[in-house]
């Protein structure tokens, strides 16, 4: 383990894994009192895809982007999962993941919602610059099996799906997390929580309202430590929890729609995933490049939330 206090972070391999299942809108209004109409305008989701294991998804995306970086397993030296959503409460996803993997070293799962992502990539990014070489970091969750689906409030919603960085050093001290900032307010448990065995217990309108707010202060908190405006920002990937989230964020922040990510038309809301199968999107439209100056930012139940300014480099050239 090398220690250096000049490294930065690239991204050798990006892939996802979703279900095949497509649910339509359409498909929802058959079988529940809602409609495409409300469902559109009140979130921007359009189809999710449902199905599978959280454990299952993290392996197929974390297998793809393992093959994307062109390294072995042995070369990776440790896996985070970020996931509300384990297939067991022990061992934890992540050990199974890395069973799939091949992967022999150190995992675990990191639970914090669907602010679990950033707060993964941001220890993730310490780590490495730290002298961990490389870190193989996914966000899963398949939150449709703690969703009630007769309950249109949040079936209309939630859904499954794992995306996965191969993070590893680089010596550029500039590429990777510039700056960060994580908050709690406990107090707002009682608005979006799942006991063990139950389904999503959601006060809606009231997640929006702090979510709104959470994510506008994060941000200007987390721009402030990485020394960088609003106006620097290539790109606004926010949790992909609803649009109007995104967009009344975005308006209060002052970026302008075509600087935001946006995969949560064809996804819903994934929880931990949704950050990452943005990038993925937004790498595949073309408008993620070496360089690009990023806004990540997440936010769930808890209330917990992780904001992160991350220059994106991909894969250092040997
Ligand atoms: N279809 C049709 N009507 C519906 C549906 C539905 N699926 N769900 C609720 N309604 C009805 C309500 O019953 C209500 O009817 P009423 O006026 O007769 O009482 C009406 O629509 C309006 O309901 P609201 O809840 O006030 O609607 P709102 O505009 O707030 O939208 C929504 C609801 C989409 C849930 C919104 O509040 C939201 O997105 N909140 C944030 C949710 C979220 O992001 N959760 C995830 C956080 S991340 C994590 O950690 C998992």
């Amino acid at each position: 383990m090398t220690v250096s206090p000049s490294r930065g972070v690239a991204v050798a391999g990006l892939a996802v894994a979703l279900p095949p299942l497509v649910v339509t809108n359409a498909d929802l209004e058959a079988r529940l009192d809602t409609s495409d109409a409300w469902i559109t305008e009140r979130s921007g989701i359009r189809e999710r895809r449902i199905g599978g294991s959280t454990g299952d998804l993290a392996a197929e995306a974390g297998a793809l982007a393992l093959a994307e970086s062109g390294l072995r397993p042995d070369d990776i030296n440790l896996l985070i999962l970020a996931t509300e959503t384990p297939d067991a409460l022990m061992p934890s996803t992540a050990a199974a993941v890395a069973g799939s993997l091949g992967l022999t070293c150190g995992s675990f799962d990191l639970n914090a919602a669907c602010a679990g992502f950033v707060y993964g990539i941001a220890i993730a990014s310490q780590l490495v610059v730290g002298g961990i070489d490389r870190v193989l970091l996914i966000g899963a969750d398949t939150m449709s099996s703690i969703t009630d689906q007769a309950e249109r409030t949040t079936a209309v919603l939630f859904a499954d799906g794992a995306a996965a960085l191969v993070l590893e050093a680089t010596t550029d001290p500039g590429a990777g997390v510039l700056g960060w900032e994580s908050g709690t307010d406990g107090s707002l448990r009682g608005i979006l929580y799942c006991e063990h065995g139950e389904t999503i217990k959601m006060q809606g309108p009231e997640v929006f309202k702090k979510a709104v707010r959470v994510v506008t202060s994060s941000c200007q908190h987390a721009l402030e430590v990485a020394k960088v405006t609003a106006a620097d920002i290539d790109l606004f990937v926010p949790h992909q929890a609803n649009l109007r989230i995104i967009d009344a964020a975005a308006r209060r922040l002052d970026i302008a729609e075509d600087r935001w990510a946006v995969v949560v038309d064809t996804t819903g809301n994934t929880s931990a995933a949704s950050i990452p199968l943005a990038l993925a999107r937004a790498r595949d439209e073309g408008r993620l490049r070496d360089g690009s100056l990023l806004l990540l930012s997440g936010f769930g139940a808890g209330m917990t939330w992780a904001s992160a300014v991350v220059r994106w480099a991909g894969r250092p050239t040997p």
